[in-house]
């Protein structure tokens, strides 16, 4: 038999109606922020990764699905989502419209990633970037948006952790102290540890093996050796998110698995992941673009890991999602049969969700599978029913059934009352 791949998930209903009800909240919430959705292409070239993510983080040495076209050039399978609306930044010279450009995207990223619970090597990110403002208050506003889309979700109780990672100006000071602090521990650390300790130390803080991280725990902070600049930029963020009344907690080990970032940056953790706790990630990355060839265009995001973030939906949003109340029209006999189709849209168009029983099921066995898949609503449609132009309907949530004209069942159907909870 023929498997899907390792590390990707197939989709299935009906917790796909849960993956649909977030990204109408993400696209209602994002939208109401005034951003627009983008669209850019799965796979890019190598190229644009390698220098957008950065030669040294785990993504691009060790987790890029990449492969060379018919003719060899190399392509890349995206990891995330940010270099590619960079690159359509450029490219189609959104820079000649009116700043900021405030961008949102839902969709599959991928990653070479060892397999663990929370991880996928296929995985759908939802994220929002403004591009064209280098302000503290272009941060607030994306936190602002992330926050209220979390809100409407229901969760009460995940974290924000925020962090200042200076400017690239800051960064060799950074790096110096910390190759100091922890060259007499470099034994210690792990083989990738001492090759990042070479190529970019600030990789260290990110390793995911725990030895290390004991190690790193004891790094100086970016903070500490940030100038004036940047410290105000995260210090202004901080104070509108305290007058938002968003909390968060300033977490000075936080340094992003990605190269790009610099100034603010940021995770969303929830208490109930685990160890792939992180449900979103972001930050500012003002050299982005420029460093792509094109100007000096600041810009700031995030994304949200949308697997993990299903995992952990609050239960009265899931509910909600689920609980989908389709009518399920049963015609008894070959007269209802012929009718049946013609009611079903007659009804659709006047807006209700109905299924047709097609294969000729009698009404005992509709009735047992109406029980076994959770419907609500069961429409029967007899001769008598034909003779009067009525239909017989049974709610199955509250036990009850009416006779209603044809005409009625819309109405019906728009003013039925929640099912009692389940015992
Ligand atoms: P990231 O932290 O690499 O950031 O990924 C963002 C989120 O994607 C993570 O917090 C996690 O929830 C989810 N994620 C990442 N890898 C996996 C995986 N293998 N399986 C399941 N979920 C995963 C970025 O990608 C940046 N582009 C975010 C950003 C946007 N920064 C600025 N703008």
């Amino acid at each position: 038999m023929m498997q899907r791949p390792r590390g990707t998930r197939d989709l299935l209903p009906p917790e796909s109606r849960l993956w649909q009800a977030v990204e109408t909240v993400a696209r209602e919430t994002f939208g109401a922020f005034g951003s627009e959705e983008i669209r850019t292409p799965v796979f890019e070239p190598t190229e644009l990764f390698v220098r957008s993510v950065g030669e040294t983080t785990d993504i691009v040495h060790k987790e890029m699905y990449t492969f060379p076209d018919r003719k060899g050039r190399s392509l890349t399978l995206r990891p995330e989502g940010t270099a590619g609306v960079a690159r359509a930044w450029l490219e189609n010279r959104l820079g000649e419209r009116t700043q900021p450009l405030r961008l949102y995207y839902i969709g599959p990223m991928f990653r070479y990633e060892r397999m663990q619970r929370g991880r996928y090597r296929q995985f759908s990110q939802i994220g929002l970037e403004i591009v064209g403002a280098d302000t503290p208050l272009a941060d607030a506003e994306l936190l602002a948006a992330m926050h209220e889309f979390f809100v409407r979700l229901g969760f009460a109780d995940l974290v924000i952790h925020l962090n200042n990672l200076g400017d690239p100006e800051d960064r060799p000071r950074y790096q110096d102290a910390i190759r100091a602090a922890l060259a007499p521990r470099r034994e210690a650390l792990c083989a990738d540890c001492q090759r990042r300790l070479d190529e970019n130390p600030l990789r260290v803080l990110d390793c995911k093996v725990p030895s290390c991280q004991v190690i790193a725990a004891d790094v100086p902070a970016m903070d500490d050796v940030a100038g004036d600049a940047s410290r105000q930029h995260v210090a202004r963020v901080e104070a509108q998110l305290e007058r938002l009344g968003i909390p968060f907690v300033r977490n000075r080990r936080l340094v992003r698995g990605l190269d790009y970032y610099l100034r603010t940056v940021f995770e969303v953790v929830s208490p109930q992941l685990g160890t792939n706790a992180v449900l979103c990630g972001g930050g500012r990355y003002d050299r982005l673009i420029a460093d792509l060839g094109g100007p000096a265009v600041p810009g700031v995001g995030f994304a949200i890991g949308e697997d993990r973030l299903v995992e952990v939906l609050p239960a009265a949003f899931a509910a909600a999602a689920l609980a989908r109340p389709t009518v399920y029209l049963v015609p008894i006999g070959a007269a209802a049969q012929e009718r049946a189709l013609e009611l079903a849209r007659a009804w659709v168009r006047d807006g209700v969700a109905v299924e047709v029983e097609i294969t000729g099921r009698s009404l005992k066995a509709a009735l047992k599978r109406a029980d076994r898949d959770g419907v609500r609503i069961v429409a029967m449609l007899g001769d008598d029913e034909l003779a009067g132009g009525t239909v017989t309907v049974r709610d199955l949530a509250l036990a009850s059934q009416t006779a209603l004209p044809l005409a009625a069942l819309p109405g019906f159907w728009r003013a039925l009352p929640p099912a009692p909870a389940k015992p």
